[in-house]
């Protein structure tokens, strides 16, 4: 179930002061649970949500905490409003040491976002995008600095300490299609398979991500995803048709298939900050076990067909991070 406030601080040391984590989704579900956790261990939490009276009641409950939850709202859906966002932080926060992409929304109509985009893929897909590039900067100068925490040795497997940008993908990226004549469902619209596209971006979005940092020589920022699992009680679903309520109402509630708030937050949480993920580069993380994404998000082609379409839907140069001429 959604975590309460009463559920919250548990005391544990704080190790993450000095810390600031930009986590999109804050307000609901795995989210919320993740910006309390991350707050108690002493982190600042830039949470990002829609909801403002779900996002005061966020920032109340780390009024005791070690770290700070400052709410921002804004919709992902309209890009200005993501371009607005991150000048916002940019302005308010010296370092970035970790972008938690986790918003994400399924419906069972087909809308459009303000900027005539299929929603799904607007905001799931292309906010992350759009976000990831405006505050990648501020992310690659906050990386391997002596006061980040959360950096691994050699023996446990880090041995870096960079920063890191955290995607929340979903185990149905691999139902996911890529249909590159018709990304935003202008036809056949079905929720389930638009969400399981977005998905599926993600996940394709992260692996090139990670390829062009690495071929840029960026070794101060790391990009991964994960799949939390089917998580029960949480409101992702609550947009879809019946059907997909339904099923996905059956699979979270499974015997040993489906997982709880808690158990899906931590593994954001560990995302953001085990030492291990730290040494890690452009993985795929399916219920705590690093898994190879579909294999669409491993070709080549695919991938950089998804980035150039996504630079020009939210229009900026794709040859970022920066111009590196990646023969293929
Ligand atoms: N639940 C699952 O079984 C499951 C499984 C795999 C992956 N996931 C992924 O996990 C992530 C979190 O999902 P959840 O289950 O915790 O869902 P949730 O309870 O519905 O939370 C979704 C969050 O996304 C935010 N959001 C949605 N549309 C937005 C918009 N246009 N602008 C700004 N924020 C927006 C919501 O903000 P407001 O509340 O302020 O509107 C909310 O904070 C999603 O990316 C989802 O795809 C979930």
């Amino acid at each position: 179930m959604v975590s309460t406030p009463e559920q919250d601080f548990d005391g544990r040391t704080p190790d993450l002061e000095d810390r600031t984590i930009v986590l999109t989704g804050a307000t609901s579900g795995i989210g919320r649970r993740v910006a309390v956790v991350l707050a108690d261990r002493g982190a600042t939490v830039a949470a990002v949500g829609r909801n403002e009276e779900r996002g005061r009641e966020l920032q109340a409950t780390a009024a005791d905490a070690p770290g700070d939850i400052d709410f921002h709202r804004t919709d992902l859906a309209d890009q200005g409003a993501v371009r607005e966002l991150a000048a916002h932080l940019l302005a308010t926060y010296d370092d970035i040491h970790a972008l938690a992409n986790n918003a994400g929304l399924a419906s069972s109509e087909r809308t459009e976002s303000p900027d005539g985009i299929e929603l799904t893929f607007a905001v799931n897909h292309l906010a992350p995008y759009l976000l990831t590039h405006e505050l990648l900067p501020r992310l690659r100068e906050s990386g391997d600095g002596t006061g980040n925490r959360g950096g691994g040795t050699a023996a446990n497997g880090g041995g870096t300490s960079p920063a890191r940008v955290v995607t929340t993908s979903s185990g149905l990226q691999d139902r996911g299609e890529l249909d590159f004549d018709d990304l935003q469902f202008e036809a056949g619209y079905d929720g389930l398979a638009a969400y399981s596209r977005s998905k599926l971006a993600n996940a394709t979005f992260t692996v090139e991500l990670a390829e062009r940092l690495d071929a840029a020589g960026v070794d101060s920022v790391v990009a991964n995803c994960f799949n939390p699992g089917f998580i029960r009680g949480t409101r992702i679903w609550l947009g879809s048709s019946w059907r997909s309520r339904l099923l996905t109402w059956l699979v979270a509630w499974a015997p040993g298939v489906g997982t709880d708030v808690e158990t899906g937050a931590a593994r954001l949480v560990e995302q953001l900050t085990a030492p291990k993920y730290g040494g890690r580069n452009g993985v795929y993380v399916d219920e705590g076990e690093e898994s190879p994404p579909d294999p669409d998000a491993r070709d080549e082609a695919v991938r950089r067909e998804l980035w150039e379409r996504s630079a020009e839907l939210v229009g900026v140069d794709p040859n970022w991070p920066e111009a590196v001429d990646r023969e293929r």
